[in-house]
């Protein structure tokens, strides 16, 4: 079995533990007085670590130079629509009532689900498209092109949370951080392609 093939089934596996963990804390009652609440807020943010992983695979490859990382991204990105989607459906269910006409309503309300639904909308043709055969269809430019959504998808992702925090922004502060780096990285190296091309940690 390839090195590769190894890395992709340990990410698989470790991707899923959280979702293991949260299934189980539900079934046991271990997750606090407002369950339905604990299980929005898991799922979203496994969503916004799953998808600001997917944006540091390409500034992590070029600053350790490993390549094989970006073979992990596809996945990577599939994980964080999976919970993205789980995130949805506990919104749509416990939220309201799976009450659909009251969705449109509620997004014009509170601007932070207005956010979170342009997160979400911004993915769905990322995982659409995410199949050999689509990028084949599309041509690598145009999928490229349209793939370098992801990078609004988690701005909106960072908006949506640092929306909806009441009083300690410190966590949606760290992200906007993180996000920032990697976002000015990928602008760097595209538009100063000599000075970023070296990579910082040489394998040999
Ligand atoms: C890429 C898409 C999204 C990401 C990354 C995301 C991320 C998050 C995060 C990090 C939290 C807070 C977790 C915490 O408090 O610890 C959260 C909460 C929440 N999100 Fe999202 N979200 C997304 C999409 C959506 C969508 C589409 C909706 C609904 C239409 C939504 C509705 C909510 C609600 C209702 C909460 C709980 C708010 C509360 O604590 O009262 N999110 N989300």
């Amino acid at each position: 079995m390839t090195d590769v093939r190894f890395l992709k089934i340990v990410v698989f596996v470790n991707a899923l533990v959280p979702l293991v963990l949260l299934f189980s804390d539900l079934y046991t009652r271990r997750a606090g007085p407002n369950p339905l609440q604990f299980a929005t807020t898991t799922t979203g943010m496994l969503t916004l670590i799953f998808l600001s992983l997917t944006v540091a695979i390409t500034p992590l490859r070029k600053i350790f130079g490993v390549n094989s990382l970006v073979k992990l991204r596809r996945m990577l990105g599939l994980f964080a629509f999976f919970y993205g989607s789980l995130h949805l459906l506990t919104y749509i269910w416990f939220d309201r009532g799976f009450n659909f006409i009251s969705v449109g309503p509620d997004v014009v309300r509170r601007p932070f689900i207005l956010a979170g639904m342009i997160a979400f909308l911004l993915m769905t043709p990322l995982a659409i498209t995410s199949t050999n055969k689509m990028v084949k269809r599309l041509g690598g430019k145009r999928w490229a092109q349209l793939h370098r959504q992801v990078y609004l998808s988690v701005i909106a992702a960072v908006v949506h949370f640092w929306m909806l925090v009441k009083s300690d922004t410190s966590l949606p502060l760290t992200f906007a951080f993180i996000i920032l780096f990697l976002l000015g990285y990928r602008l760097l190296t595209r538009y100063m392609p000599v000075h970023t091309d070296t990579t910082l940690f040489p394998r040999e």
